[in-house]
């Protein structure tokens, strides 16, 4: 297994308060899989992935990459936060090539590197602005770029796309899929859009409401490439039915 939640439970603690967050997870994601996880608001989607890249510690239970535990892996995995946390100080390009430079890279090479990708995020012309002059949705398409400027086979994503409008998430969608297929990549992929999830994913988990545990894991075999036209597919409204429901 590439990742593996084992029996994974998490309760934040504060001065006099508990808060239960994630009760019993287990999951096991394979090599090359993407997989979205799906639940209702503040059900602990995001502590989940804050687990795994070590934001949050403590909890019960165990995480394995590649087998091995988290806190004996020196597995690098990239993450991209809900918010776009763009450096406000750096322009763009220098926000976008940071990945690199913290790998080793020279800033001229790393430049080279990322130059031919600002095309196809929508960011060519604002290399040297800084993101203060940006529009949200550029921000985080920057910030997506940034992401894959990680020199991992892992990565992880929360809610990437929430913030951008429905054309220019449909590209992003595209790209991302055309970046992973092949890339054999692993991707655990955070959304509140059901359409969304379907369409990228190869499984989805849903989780209940917090504490959340795994209601479902399903499968979605809808052939790939993936192609626009198949969300309006019977197979696919199916899925999506099942999977509002189980939500409900
Ligand atoms: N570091 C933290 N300390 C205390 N409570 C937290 C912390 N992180 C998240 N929580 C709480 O845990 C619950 C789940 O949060 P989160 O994982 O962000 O949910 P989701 O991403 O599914 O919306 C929320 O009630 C949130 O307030
Ligand atoms: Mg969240």
């Amino acid at each position: 297994m590439k990742i593996e939640f084992r029996n994974v439970s998490k309760t934040f603690y504060g001065e006099d308060s508990e808060l239960e967050t994630l009760n019993n997870i287990n999951i096991q994601i394979k090599e090359g899989e993407f997989v979205s996880i799906i639940g209702p608001s503040g059900c602990g989607k995001s502590t989940l992935l804050h687990l795994m890249t070590e934001i949050v510690d403590s909890f019960e239970g165990d995480i394995l990459i590649e087998g091995i535990s988290l806190k004996q892996s020196d597995k690098l995995v990239s993450y991209m936060h809900q918010k776009d946390l763009l450096m406000p100080w750096r322009t763009i390009k220098d926000n976008v090539t940071l990945p690199l430079i913290l790998s080793g890279k020279k800033k001229k090479d790393a430049y080279k590197i990322v130059e031919p990708y600002y095309k196809m995020f929508g960011l060519d012309g604002f290399e040297e602005v800084y993101p203060n002059e940006l529009s949200g949705g550029m921000r985080q398409r920057a910030a997506l770029l940034r992401t894959f400027m990680v020199e991992s086979d892992i990565m992880l994503f929360d809610e990437p796309f929430a913030a951008i409008d429905a054309i220019n998430r449909h590209k992003l969608q595209q790209f991302l899929l055309e970046r992973c297929q092949g890339f054999n990549r692993t991707i655990m992929f955070i959304t509140h859009d059901i359409e969304e999830a379907i369409y990228l994913s190869d499984r989805i988990i849903v989780l209940s409401q917090r504490p959340a545990t795994v209601i479902q894991d399903v499968k979605i075999e809808l052939e790939r490439p993936r192609e626009k036209h198949m969300k309006l597919s019977v197979d696919f409204l199916k899925i999506k039915e099942m999977l509002i429901e189980a939500l409900e």
